[in-house]
């Protein structure tokens, strides 16, 4: 089990990169819920961020891979535009207790 960090730790609009164990991971938080992914491009198995905690888009309206601009649904994770069209990022289930995100492993 991993607390990666109290809910209000990922801005409104914004992302936040997580290691737990081996797992690479990201969150986002949009209209007050937060989704987490395994952070991974289904197109080449890299890490997506630009910047340590940048996932997003100049708009924020989607999940953006900074080698070739892919970019991803944040509801779904899927691919709506680059390389790896209509594929997935990963999932991670994860709870919330007490305001904290956690995952079990
Ligand atoms: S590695 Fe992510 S779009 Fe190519």
């Amino acid at each position: 089990m991993y607390t990666l960090c109290h809910i209000n730790d990922i801005p409104e609009g914004g992302s936040k990169g997580f290691q737990a164990g081996e797992l690479n991971l990201f969150g986002i938080k949009k209209d007050a819920s937060v989704v987490l992914y395994i952070n991974s491009c289904p197109h080449l198995g890299v890490p997506l961020e630009w910047m340590p905690d940048k996932f997003l888009d100049d708009e924020g309206c989607y999940i953006q891979c900074s080698t070739h601009g892919a970019l991803f649904s944040i509801e779904n994770g899927q691919c709506v535009s680059g390389p790896c069209m209509h594929e997935f990022l990963e999932k991670m289930p994860f709870r919330i207790e007490n305001g904290s995100i956690i995952i079990d492993l």
